[in-house]
């Protein structure tokens, strides 16, 4: 009999790669199962050495596929990857993310992974120091950049009794990760117009100098994808160069005065505003002619303030429109953030408090705490992209329902 659950009708396939976490890919499977998807299970033969194919087999809704060339179709990479609805990889190995984010397709996963439109889950697992290798950061970010989610793995106990982060995500967290990727957008963002700043702007000193900060633009990344995932038509105007997702268009701009001309003109038919950016305070005036030369002596720069774009955006608000202002604090978190809501003109304000460990600038992970006119709410470090959920949430329910498009 056929299962009634919420994933029914879904086809998802579980890729296993070969790590000690392959046996946690087995209650993966049997809670998408459960759920009421059609899981079909593909192996690499390096996952064959930590599980019985029989075990997949037996689990899931079709006999498990190990190669590109032992299956009754002569291109199961493509059969799989077109129907899927989702594919999940449980557990990820660094060769795994590698290949993928490389667009090598040496097996039949990583050939399905390409072959695939669908949206991809991507659960890695691996030593802490493989976690942090420059080598994996890079791969994982590459993806990301994609629109691939990424389920980050936890602290805990690893191969061989080590202890640390890199422990495969728990199969139920794994589970709510397929049913929150493939719930039907019935998002109130669906065919708005988002605009999100993201990145540190900067403000050149002379012809070779910049006066900039460390905003890597993640967040506002992060934000402008979760928005295009909901429907939206999405305009981000970044200092940053991560690759766009559809229904992302870029801008791309340098200096506080190019965010502002490009934020203002995608403002004016925008429903929801939301500035991420770190944007300069101050600029140096004048900008020095060519390069300030060693011997000429230190020079002085002098400052001039930048207009504050966001103060623009809430004097000149239309009716119905959300505004989103940033704050990154260190003090007085709340009460500042209230302060910019009144000040400014604005619906929402997300404080971060820059100086606790993981959180703000250039980290993959963030803490904030959203405060409206309604009141204020905290949300716990987590990936930046959770934290963008949330955010986008809280603008869902700012937008007035006289707004609504039908
Ligand atoms: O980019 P990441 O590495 O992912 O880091 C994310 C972040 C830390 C940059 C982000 O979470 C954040 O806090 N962004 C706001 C940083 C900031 O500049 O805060 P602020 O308190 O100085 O500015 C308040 C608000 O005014 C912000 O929405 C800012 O975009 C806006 N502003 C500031 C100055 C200016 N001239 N014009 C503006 O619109």
């Amino acid at each position: 009999m056929p299962n009634a659950g919420d994933l029914s009708g879904r086809f998802i396939v579980v890729g296993v790669s070969g790590g000690i976490a392959a046996y946690k890919a087995v209650e993966v499977c049997r809670l998408l199962v459960d759920a009421g998807a059609h899981v079909a299970p593909i192996m690499t033969p390096d996952a064959e050495r930590f599980i019985g194919k029989t075990t997949l087999s037996a689990l899931c809704s079709e006999p498990v596929h190990t190669s590109l060339w032992d299956d009754a179709s002569p291109i199961p990479h493509t059969r799989l990857g077109q129907r899927a609805d989702l594919i999940v990889v449980a557990p990820a190995t660094a060769r795994v993310i590698a290949a993928y984010a490389a667009g090598m397709s040496d097996d039949l996963l990583t050939a399905t992974l390409i072959a695939t439109v669908a949206p991809v889950v991507v659960c890695p697992a691996m030593h802490t120091e493989m976690w942090e290798h420059p080598a994996v950061r890079h791969n994982v970010a590459t993806l990301r950049s994609r629109g691939v989610h990424i389920v980050e793995p936890e602290d805990g106990r690893l191969a061989g009794g080590d202890m640390g982060r890199g422990r495969l995500a728990a199969p139920e967290t794994i589970l709510a990760e397929a049913r929150r990727v493939l719930a039907p957008t019935q998002s109130k963002l669906a065919a708005r117009h988002v605009v999100v700043s993201a990145g540190g702007t900067r403000e050149p000193i002379d012809a070779v100098r910049v006066i900039t900060n460390r905003s890597s633009g993640k967040q506002g990344h992060a934000i402008a994808n979760e928005a295009a995932r909901r429907g939206a038509k999405v305009t981000l105007v970044t200092t940053a160069d991560f690759l766009p997702v559809p229904g992302v268009s870029v801008v791309r701009v340098e200096t506080a005065a190019e965010m502002k001309s490009a934020i203002d003109t995608a403002a004016a038919s925008a429903d929801v505003v939301i500035m991420t950016a770190a944007v300069a305070d101050f600029r140096p005036v004048p900008i020095a002619e060519g390069k300030w030369k060693k011997h000429d002596g230190v020079p002085s720069v002098v400052l001039e303030p930048t207009p504050d774009i966001l103060a623009g955006l809430g004097a000149a608000k239309r009716p119905g429109q959300v505004l989103v202002g940033f704050a990154a604090e260190t003090s007085n978190l709340v009460d500042n953030a209230k302060s910019k809501l009144a000040h400014k003109n604005l619906d929402i304000v997300v404080a971060n408090d820059v100086s606790q460990p993981k959180v703000g600038f250039g980290h993959d992970t963030n803490a904030v705490t959203i405060v409206t006119k309604l009141g204020t709410s905290a949300i716990p470090l987590a990936d930046k992209r959770t934290v963008a959920a949330h955010v986008l949430d809280s603008v869902e329910a700012s937008l007035h329902p006289t707004q609504e498009h039908p």
